[in-house]
């Protein structure tokens, strides 16, 4: 798949199309051992087209981290199968889920988690150069489609958090991964803000055609998102 070039790319609303690219089936997952077993995901199943953007929501403690974390190949359940793309994660050994993750998931996180030693250009290139991708001429483009040309060459400490936020969507969406997961990605940030970076993320994964799934607390990207489920005693059921 070719990259769509961001700077010519508008920001209309394309269509979801009918390709399952994400699968969960039978997902359990605990945490602990003996008497101080945590049961966090039973039997949960859950699927998403390529190009959808699918909320979860759910009570404090419901499981939702840990479901990105697995549909993200960063762990792995204790049952069930995941599949993303012609990918089956829970086949895979540490070292193919990593490359996996690498080149396919972009991560948006509430606390930005950028490096702090690298600028803000240095870290959108990150996952290019992480991946032997070229593209760098990409940057500049992207730092126009943020609104953060003026601040390439400054360091995450020098940034507001809606900035800092900006980045990291710039970051996860750069090499155009499949599947972007963002969890409580505006739960560090004011509400004008919070408003801004989720309409940002919704309008480049529409522009990018990436699945988004993302854990809020918040009411905003409900309006925006195809489908909301709601996790609950294990299980995904749909709200709307
Ligand atoms: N590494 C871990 N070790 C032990 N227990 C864990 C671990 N990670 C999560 N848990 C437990 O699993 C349950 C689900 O946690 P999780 O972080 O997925 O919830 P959440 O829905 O994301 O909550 P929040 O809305 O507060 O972010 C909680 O009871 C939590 O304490
Ligand atoms: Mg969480």
């Amino acid at each position: 798949m070719t990259p769509p070039n961001i700077a010519e790319t508008t920001p209309q609303r394309t269509p979801a199309t009918p390709t399952l690219l994400v699968e969960a089936r039978g997902v359990a997952m605990r945490y602990g051992t003996g008497e101080l077993t945590t049961g966090v995901l039973q039997g949960l199943n859950f699927a998403a087209r390529g190009g959808e953007f699918v909320v979860i929501v759910g009570r404090s403690g419901s499981g939702k981290s840990t479901l990105l974390n697995l549909l993200g190949g960063m762990d792995q359940p204790l049952a069930g199968d995941i599949r993303v793309g012609q990918a089956l994660l829970t086949a895979m050994n540490e070292e193919q889920r990593a490359r996996f993750r690498r080149r396919a998931v972009g991560f948006v996180f509430q606390s930005f988690n950028l490096l702090p030693t690298l600028s803000v250009a240095e870290n959108l290139a990150l996952p290019l150069a992480l991946n032997g991708l070229p593209g760098q001429q990409r940057i500049p483009q992207m730092l126009a489609r943020l609104g953060l040309t003026e601040r390439a060459g400054r360091y995450p400490n020098q940034l507001s958090g809606g900035e800092q936020q900006r980045v990291a969507i710039g970051r996860a969406l750069i090499h155009t991964p499949p599947l972007v997961l963002a969890d409580e990605p505006t739960g560090n940030l004011d509400e004008d803000t919070a408003r801004q970076v989720t309409a940002l993320l919704c309008e480049m994964i529409r522009e990018t055609g990436s699945t988004l799934v993302m854990a809020t607390h918040s009411s905003e990207p409900r309006a925006l998102a195809d489908r909301v489920l709601r996790l609950q005693q294990g299980q995904l059921q749909e709200e709307r």
